[in-house]
């Protein structure tokens, strides 16, 4: 048996396997409610064999969110239309998770297929940002944020803690904050964005109370026996790499001391001057640093997008979890071409019955 097939257990969730789908934005909700669309993409990849669907970053104010197609969970409405997806995720046999965040100096953006930067000053479908900060991201996101006052940064908890109970009602069963890519979290983290001279910028305690207040609150109302995890970015690729990774590792430490269950490794995406290594896995030794360093199980994606490469970040420890995006989008079933690709004898077990019967009877590549 391949160890990207093995099945993994955080609480008292087990996912059938170590592949996972990592939040991917469809920027087509309507006032944050999801539609057909969402409900067919993340029940056709969770039919695909994945242990594990997470649902797009999920704005917890209308503000948080990126775009204004951003999905959002700040209301009954749209807390309601994730049931029926949520159960098709599980009727598939993937376990449903969601990613809530607020997207900071970063929101009111137009579609990455539209520019990907700031809605014009003056345009009705774009609003005020806000920050650590009143420091813009850089020129192609030049909207200069409001710094938060101390009640805005209490708002926002608050926003946090309601979207988690909400996620919950609506029956998911694994939370990953979105505290990363230079959105509002990873932004109180990073010396890029955050220039506060209060109890929230400045010292490395400082920078992380933002991200330490905030998992703590949601913790206290996410069921302890289900996953509370988090996407940070515990690097940026801006020259001071090693001081930047120290600095993650120790936040990661205390995350995991206010019920942090796992990690999901990421890039910061503070300033639009790094300059990141691309390249197959490129993140996977650095996440199994994390994973030893903090002693917390972690995730990871970027260009893991080949069975071998994925099969390998599992089995030599780098991760606990392989995060496969856009090669999903390309073919939902990836789980079970993976599977063939690695030589298991019946790969057919990635999908459900009436599926697995017909495509070994007839040997369907
Ligand atoms: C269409 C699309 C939407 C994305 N939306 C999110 C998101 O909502 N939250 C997030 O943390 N990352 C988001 N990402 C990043 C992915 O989660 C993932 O990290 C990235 O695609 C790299 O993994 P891959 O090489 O397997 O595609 C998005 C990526 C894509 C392609």
């Amino acid at each position: 048996m391949s160890a990207l097939f093995e099945p993994f257990k955080l609480k008292d969730v087990t996912l059938r396997n170590r592949i996972a789908i990592p939040p991917m934005c469809q920027y087509n909700a309507v006032d944050g409610v999801i539609n057909d669309w969402h409900h067919v993409h993340l029940a056709g990849l969770a039919r695909g064999g994945a242990g594990l669907v997470i649902v797009e970053a999920t704005g917890v104010s209308p503000e948080g969110r990126i775009t204004p197609g951003c999905t959002g969970l700040w209301n009954d409405e749209q807390a309601a239309a994730f049931v029926p997806v949520v159960a098709s995720i599980k009727a598939a046999g993937a376990v449903p998770g969601i990613q809530i965040g607020h997207a900071g100096r970063r929101a009111s953006a137009n579609r990455p297929w539209e520019g990907d930067d700031h809605i014009a000053a003056g345009d009705p479908r774009g609003w005020a940002t806000i920050a650590p900060s009143a420091i813009p991201f850089g020129a192609h996101l030049p909207q200069v944020p409001k710094a938060m006052t101390l009640d805005d940064i209490e708002r926002v908890r608050e926003d946090f803690v309601a979207a988690a109970k909400r996620a919950r009602e609506a029956g998911f069963e694994w939370l990953e904050l979105h505290f990363a890519h230079g959105y509002l979290a990873q932004s109180f983290f990073s010396t890029h964005s955050n220039q506060r001279d209060d109890a929230y910028g400045g010292s490395l305690e400082n920078r992380s109370r933002f991200l330490l207040e905030t998992l703590a609150a949601v913790r206290k109302v996410w069921p302890e026996h289900l996953p509370l995890t988090a996407r940070f970015g515990v690097i940026e690729y801006d020259g001071r790499d090693e001081e930047t990774l120290a600095e993650s590792i120790e936040l990661v430490k205390n995350l995991k001391r206010e019920g942090l269950d796992m990690l999901s490794v990421s890039v910061g995406f503070s300033t639009p001057t790094a300059d990141i290594p691309w390249a197959p896995a490129f993140l996977a030794p650095i996440a199994e640093r994390v994973r030893k360093e903090a002693g917390l199980p972690v995730a990871s994606a970027w260009g893991i997008d080949t069975p071998e490469l994925a099969d390998r970040a599992i089995s030599n420890g780098h991760l606990d979890l392989v995060m496969v995006g856009r090669a999903h989008l390309a073919d939902p079933h990836w789980p079970y071409h993976a599977a063939r690709k690695l030589g298991i004898e019946r790969p057919s077990w990635t999908l459900p019955a009436p599926y697995a019967h017909w495509l070994e009877r007839y040997a369907v590549a």
